[in-house]
Formats: structure tokens, C-alpha cells, sequence
């Protein structure tokens, strides 16, 4: 259904954006051109209120995995609901526990016991208290550019100042090293270090793939230490970077994996880690010692059981490996053709960064984008860098549409240059 008065009633949402939201945030979307209301979606496809469609190659961020609405997990999730919300917390929680059940067999090594939470960030939080509880150290050793949330723990891994700046002093005992380095890692250690957190590629920092070898070398630099290896896999997880888990590109099993966005399957908010048994003794002892009201209730955890089968019976991983491959070369094509404009194209899977040799050209893509019906972003830690992270269910028709889209804006961009 679309509304014949959708111009006024997208008017109407964005001045409450103004009025009770954030007035800047209303600014930014009226300068992006992106004032309008959405309203359904399926698979990668977004229509908004006034009916037109948009080709959503943001995929929220990475939440949108399975695609908008996928019909399994929306029934998953119907079918909980028809009988049981949220949890009493004081009887037996089925669905967590099936959940926690798949998570012990899907991810690698001996990964096995899960805490659920309700975000990315609450899954950091959980890994960092996690890794200080079991080693009883305090030191935590992130990479810069690094985006791991922005709650007080988890934005003391974050590596970016504009975020963090306002909010110093933060948790004490956090080093960060450049990353894709190992070695400044392994110079970063010391008596009180407790864990590296790392992401297997740097999602927000830019799209940042690190060498090849960089995760199988942190592991045996934080073996050969005692210190915890964290992979923070809330953005590659889920198929996104061509296997169910980006450590798997180099046979890595972290200590504690964290996940969340796609995790949900893109119809409820949960945030989860994954970790080896032997740390989970502090926990054990003490069940209360980290807890959270709303993690793991049926809901999200219907959501997520149905969401991890269709990834894994939908071959979603693959078809990252394959639809990205797509987006790649015509991107690389694109650098060498317009290097003025595009000064690098990084990314595995359907987790790609297009970086532009300006912000200008950057802006100008976008609004672009947005012109031909296509959703995009930057990402947050590089404004100079667009994403290209579509559902993993995109259409090969979808992903030619796209790609000649963007061959357009290149040529477009590469004319202009004399206006950035
Ligand atoms: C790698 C990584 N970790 C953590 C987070 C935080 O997740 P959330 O926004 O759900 O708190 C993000 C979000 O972009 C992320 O990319």
C-alpha cells in the first residue's frame, strides 16, 4: 500500500526528526536527498512510502544478511510470537538454548558456550568482561581505526577520536597498534594484557582486508603469550566475507567470537559471543555475575536459528564469494580507468569499499546513488571510503543493475574533476 499524501506525511516524519530526534540528523537526510519514508522491503529491494524502490546496497550496515523479510525467518519469528514473547527468565528458554546448541556446532574449533545480548556493542562488552574475568588481567590491546560499538567498554577498542574524544577518560589498560600489523601487536604485550580484539577485515575503518597470514599470526602471538585472541565478527559474520565466519579464510579459532547484525537475520536485534569452554569457569561460578533482561529472548532467538539455517541452506556464503567477485572486477575495472578518482578498491566477499581519491567525489557517488534509487553509505570511520554491502540474497540482475549504475558515476566523476 502507498500513500497518495506520502510528499506530506514524509514532511511531516522529518520534522519530528527535527523537533524530538536530533535536528542535525534531519539536516543530513534532506542533504543527501534521502527525505523520504521507508515503508516495505523484500530481499533488496526497500520501497518507500510514495512507492518508488530503491536497491539497497547498504544492507543496514550488514544486518540485512538473509535479505529484508526473508519469509523463513519472519515465520520463525510470527510462529514464537503466536505463542511466547519474551522470556520469565525463571523457567527454561528453549529457543536460547537451541540456539546456543547451533552456535556450538556452526562456528569453529571448540567454540561452545554463547551469551546473548541485544547489539553488536553489548556482544564487545560481553567479550571484554569475558576475557578480564578468565585471565584476570586487565589490558586490551585494539588496532587503530578499529569500530567495535560505542558504549563505554566497547568504544574504548574503538579506534576513532571523533567518537571517543568527547567521552575521555575511557577504560583504562586499552593499546591501540595499527592494524593488519602483527608484530606491533606482539610489541604491545605486556604482564597485564588480557586480549587482542580484532576484526578479520576492518568494516567501518574503511573496508580494511589486512595481509594474508595477519589473523593465523595474532594467533600464535597470542598462544605463544597467554593472552586471548577476541575476533570481532559482528560486520564479516554470517557469510558476508564468502565463509560463515571470516576466521575461517585462514582455519583461525578465536577465544571469544562476537556476533550480532546479520545474526538476526535481519527481522530482530540480538548480540552474541561464542566461547572456547575453558574460559567460561568465572561464569559458571558465578551465572548472575553478566546479565541482560532482554538477551536471548525467544523472539530474537527464533530469529536467529531460522536466519543461520537459511544462510547455511541458501548457500548465502558463496553467493557472497560469487556476486561480490562481480562488484569487484568492475570496480578494480574502474580504478584503472578513472585512477583520478577512484584511489583504491578494497574487499572480500560482499563487504567492499570503494575509496575515493576526494570526499567530494565521494558525496557526489552518493547523492548519485541515490538518484538512480540506490541505497549506500559511507562508512563510519572514513568518509573518503563507500560501501557496497548488499544482502546476500542480491540477484545477479541486481547486482548488472548496480554495476552499471556505478560505471555511470565513475565516468560522471571522472568529467567533474576539475569541480571537486
Ligand atoms: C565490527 C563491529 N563491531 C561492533 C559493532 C557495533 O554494533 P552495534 O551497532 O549493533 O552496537 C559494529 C557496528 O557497526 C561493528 O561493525
Amino acid at each position: 500500500m502507498v500513500h497518495t499524501d506520502a510528499t506530506l506525511m514524509a514532511e511531516e516524519i522529518i520534522e519530528k526528526y527535527e523537533r524530538y530526534l536530533n535536528p542535525g540528523l534531519s539536516r543530513l537526510f534532506r542533504y543527501m536527498g534521502l527525505a523520504t519514508v521507508e515503508w516495505e522491503a523484500r530481499g533488496s529491494t526497500v520501497t518507500d512510502i510514495k512507492g518508488d524502490q530503491y536497491l539497497d546496497l547498504l544492507g543496514g550496515y550488514g544486518m540485512f544478511g538473509a535479505g529484508h523479510s526473508h519469509p523463513k525467518i519472519v515465520e520463525a519469528v510470527k510462529n514464537q510470537l503466536d505463542r511466547m514473547a519474551m522470556p520469565t527468565k525463571i523457567l527454561l528458554n528453549k529457543p536460547m538454548a537451541d540456539l546456543a546448541e547451533l552456535l556450538a556446532e556452526v562456528t569453529p574449533g571448540d567454540l561452545q558456550y554463547s551469551f546473548f545480548g541485544n547489539s553488536g556493542t553489548e556482544a564487545v562488552e560481553a567479550a571484554l568482561k569475558l576475557a578480564k574475568l578468565a585471565t584476570k588481567k586487565q589490558g586490551i590491546i585494539s588496532t587503530q581505526g578499529a569500530f567495535h560499538g560505542k558504549t563505554l567498554g566497547a568504544l574504548s577498542a574503538t579506534g576513532r577520536e571523533l567518537f571517543r574524544n568527547p567521552f575521555l577518560p575511557l577504560l583504562p589498560g586499552f593499546k591501540h597498534v595499527a592494524y593488519g600489523d602483527a608484530q606491533a601487536v606482539r610489541e604491545a604485550i605486556d604482564d597485564d594484557t588480557a586480549a587482542v580484539i580484532v576484526e578479520p577485515i576492518q568494516g567501518e575503518g574503511g573496508v580494511i582486508v589486512p595481509p594474508p597470514g595477519y589473523l593465523r599470526e595474532l594467533r600464535e602471538i597470542c598462544d605463544a603469550f597467554g593472552v586471548l585472541l577476541i575476533a570481532d565478527e559482528v560486520q564479516t559474520g554470517m557469510g558476508r566475507t564468502g565463509k560463515l565466519f571470516a576466521v575461517e579464510h585462514e582455519g583461525v579459532v578465536p577465544d571469544i567470537l562476537c556476533l550480532a547484525k546479520a545474526l538476526g537475520g535481519g527481522i530482530m536485534p540480538i548480540g552474541a559471543i561464542v566461547a572456547r569452554p575453558h574460559l567460561w569457569q568465572g561464569m559458571s561460578e558465578s551465572p548472575f555475575l553478566h546479565t541482560s533482561t532482554f538477551g536471548g529472548n525467544p523472539l530474537a532467538c527464533a530469529a536467529a536459528i531460522a536466519a543461520i539455517k537459511v544462510t547455511v541452506e541458501e548457500n548465502l556464503s558463496s553467493k557472497a564469494e560469487a556476486m561480490g567477485n562481480k562488484f569487484l572486477q568492475s570496480f578494480h575495472a574502474a580504478r584503472e580507468k578513472y585512477p583520478e578518482v577512484v584511489a583504491a578498491v578494497r574487499g572480500k566477499g560482499l563487504l567492499i569499499g570503494i575509496e575515493f581519491a576526494d570526499a567530494g567525489y565521494a558525496g557526489y557517488a552518493i547523492a548519485e546513488l541515490v538518484n538512480n534509487k540506490v541505497l549506500a553509505a559511507y562508512t563510519l570511520n572514513n568518509p573518503k571510503v563507500i560501501r557496497v554491502e548488499p544482502p546476500l540474497v542480491i540477484t545477479e540482475e541486481e547486482v548488472a543493475s548496480a554495476i552499471s549504475i556505478w560505471e555511470k558515476i565513475f565516468a560522471q566523476a571522472s568529467e567533474m574533476k576539475d569541480d571537486i
